[in-house]
């Protein structure tokens, strides 16, 4: 039994005052029991949101990190400065990071293993473009985004680790995927694992449906079986609509 995740992703909102003031309502009115629930917050607030968050069983997850410990990389953050603010998940590869900051697949596996390796949960994202999907190369896209991603990782690591698929035209666009069209592409990123690994990990490895997800449309995503959850920008937002998409999976 795979438990669900709910991952938010604040992106570039929310300064410090305003994260903490979210998570005291948030606080107030989420039950997750069953559901493992994240909140990915700008780096300064997270320092803030562990402490605040500690023993409530919610996670706080940062955006993005480089995967070296430390050294001359002016404007970065390392998986132990994450750690040392008791950060627990890390995005890694979002479609914003690959597009606007030019994020490679080989940047992407780098900062996979770093963030397995320090205990950071990463929340690995993949997915097509439109043109992409409009050419019919959904498949082969995902299937080279997620082999290179998970290259080199043992077992154990990729069974750790959070997927998400995300198709790029169905981020912050109010148009989600189907159900069907979400979970055969999630079947298909399990089959891949299922491919380079076995069907152990693939039945373990948790993945997540990410794009336009709101509380009309999370019921139909986590009623097929394949899809563990959902990675959450715009709705994440608001603590209450962020609580309902939280109880949807519980
Ligand atoms: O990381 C989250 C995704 O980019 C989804 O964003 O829910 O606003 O479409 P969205």
């Amino acid at each position: 039994m795979r438990q669900p995740v709910i991952a938010g992703n604040w992106k570039m909102y929310k300064t410090v005052k305003e994260s903490l003031e979210y998570l005291s309502n948030f606080q107030a009115e989420v039950k997750n029991e069953g559901v493992e629930t994240v909140l990915c917050a700008p780096f300064l607030a997270l320092s803030a949101l562990t402490e605040k968050a500690e023993g409530s069983g919610i996670g706080i997850g940062a955006q993005n990190m480089h995967w070296e410990q430390e050294g001359a990389y002016t404007g970065e953050i390392s998986p132990t400065m994450l750690k040392a603010v008791n950060v627990s998940y890390v995005i890694v590869g979002h479609s914003e990071r690959r597009t606007y900051f030019s994020e490679t697949d080989e940047q992407v596996r780098l900062k996979t293993k770093s963030a397995l390796d320090h205990d950071l949960i990463p929340i690995v994202c993949v997915g097509e473009t439109l043109e992409e999907r409009e050419n019919g190369n959904t498949q082969e896209v995902v299937h080279q985004q997620v082999v290179e991603a998970i290259q080199g990782l043992r077992s154990k690591e990729v069974s750790r680790l959070i997927l998400a698929y995300e198709p790029v035209w169905a981020i912050g666009t109010g148009r989600s995927a189907t159900e069907k069209d979400a979970g055969d592409v999630i079947q298909w990123i399990r089959k891949i694992v299922a491919d380079q690994y076995d069907q152990q990990v693939a039945n373990e490895v948790r993945i997540l449906y990410g794009g336009s997800v709101k509380p009309a449309n999370i019921d139909s995503f986590l009623s097929n079986q394949d899809i563990d959850g959902a990675l959450v920008g715009g709705a994440s937002l608001d603590p209450d609509t962020f609580t309902q998409l939280v109880k949807a999976a519980s």
